[in-house]
């Protein structure tokens, strides 16, 4: 093909490479890879194709080449997988939330397990061989929070939506079906023409509903001075059904109008979450989680490492003599002391900064488990290196990203700890994200698990 086209023009992305594919050609995806993207070959370059699926035949085109790596769109199916199915989202393909609509959920989880399986033989160098425990739920309604972002059309009609895959495009949204039904009640009634001029100033609005789905706490960003956004906050809670509260965003600090939190119930325990706080996004699988994190796990003294609210502390309050919470965001560091207080856990102690600042300070530790839950950046190796020379007994690794923790668990497995289990809890059908739980504990002491 690239003799064709020798002497023609051609775009930018094609001469990028070292050969050019600029025609639609024939593909045969491989697999699917972290992204949700299929990867396969053509003429011996690698290919990335959105809603293509290993096992069928496309008709794709080029749309750019970054790193060597053609990415192209599909144009046609021409011999469709047996996983396929039709995605039931009008907005599937221009809405940058879901990746995996085209692809029938146990089909989704199943590769998911794959592609942390592959991450961690390729990035941890870990063959992991054993079984990699599902932990799956309803694939559509999950979500208990959304970020809707707001704009105007030319008409002056206010909409909301989400942005499309990879822009800043707006995709106007009437309703999202992986959101929980109060959130789309919400989107439903903000699409109304009488929040056209309230709604003026506000870029995004982030949602959370309770683990009811009853209540919800809203936090607004944009230009909303003064009286503007207490005029929108007002109105959002008089006229909005189930929104208890709601926050307009100033910089750091957040003006709060209603109920100055909101409270979430996850098994026995309540967790009080305030604007500016970080929780758990998927509603279905939260009690499970906090058990597999927590369950069959006493002793004289637990480290909850980025423990935000508290989702695993006020647990662990209960079967540890003592345990250690380490949080550097103020705010839920604030809501975790509140809810510790709630349920009178006072073996537990709040420690309100960077989790390399104080396990730096801490010269020895006899804890019998670390519960390491990091943002997608991972554990930086400084930590890592000081949590190894504190020698918990256990880790609980729980993370959001695959490549990361493949990362941190080949340091931890390179320096006396044992890989002993591995989980995945597909809080996110639809979509490429994986969540997993690493169980690790000390190559010295026996395997108990
Ligand atoms: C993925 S969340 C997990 C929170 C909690 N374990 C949960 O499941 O709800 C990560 C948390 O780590 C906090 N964080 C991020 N970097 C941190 C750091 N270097 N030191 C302490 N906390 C940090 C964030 O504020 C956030 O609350």
């Amino acid at each position: 093909m690239s003799g064709q086209l020798q002497g023609l023009s051609l775009p930018a992305w094609s001469r990028a490479g070292s050969g050019r594919i600029s025609l639609p050609f024939d593909f045969s995806p491989e697999k699917l890879v972290y992204g949700g993207e299929a990867l396969g070959y053509y003429q011996g370059r690698p290919v990335l194709v959105p809603r293509a699926l290993p096992g069928e035949r496309l008709e794709v085109e080029p749309v750019r080449v970054a790193k060597g790596v053609v990415h192209a769109r599909p144009l046609r199916i021409l011999e469709p997988a047996p996983q396929r199915v039709v995605p039931p989202c009008p907005y599937f393909g221009r809405c940058g939330g879901c990746q995996l609509q085209h692809l029938s959920s146990a089909h989704q989880a199943s590769w998911k397990k794959e592609i942390l399986r592959e991450t961690l033989r390729r990035i941890g160098k870990i063959p992991w061989e054993g079984e990699v425990e599902l932990h799956a739920g309803p694939p559509w309604n999950y979500r208990n929070q959304a970020r809707l972002k707001v704009a105007r059309q030319a008409d002056g009609r206010v909409v909301v939506g989400f942005f499309e895959a990879d822009s800043h495009r707006l995709c106007p949204v009437d309703a999202c079906l992986i959101l929980s039904p109060r959130l789309n009640a919400i989107i439903k009634d903000l699409r109304r023409e009488e929040w056209s001029v309230p709604l003026s100033g506000c870029l995004e609005i982030e949602l959370l509903a309770n683990d009811g789905d009853e209540r919800v706490m809203l936090t607004m960003r944009g230009k909303m001075e003064g009286q503007n956004g207490e005029t929108l906050a007002r109105m959002c809670l008089a006229r909005l059904p189930g929104v208890s509260s709601v926050a307009i965003e100033r910089g750091q600090a957040h003006q709060v109008f209603g109920e100055p939190a909101l409270i979430y119930q996850v098994g026995e325990f309540r967790y009080r979450i305030s604007p500016g706080s970080f929780f758990q996004a998927s509603r279905f699988l939260l009690p499970e989680f906090v058990a597999r994190v927590t369950e069959r796990q006493s002793g004289d003294m637990a480290l909850d490492l980025f423990a935000g609210v508290g989702l695993f502390t006020l647990p662990l309050g209960q079967r540890f003599t003592q345990v250690i919470a380490v949080e550097g965001n103020s705010k839920s560091a604030s809501d975790l002391t509140a809810s510790a207080q709630a349920h009178a856990l006072e073996n537990i102690r709040i420690a309100r900064e960077p989790v390399f600042d104080f396990l730096r300070r801490l010269a020895q530790t006899d804890a019998g488990l670390a519960v390491l839950d990091p943002p997608r950046a991972g554990v930086d190796v400084g930590t890592l290196k000081i949590l190894i020379r504190l020698r918990p007994r256990r880790i609980h690794y729980v993370s959001c990203s695959p490549p990361t923790l493949a990362r941190d668990l080949r340091y931890l497995t390179e320096r006396g700890y044992r890989l002993d289990s591995i989980e995945l809890f597909d809080f996110f059908p639809q979509t490429y994200h994986i969540e997993c739980l690493a169980r690790l504990s000390r190559s010295d002491l026996p395997n108990s698990s």
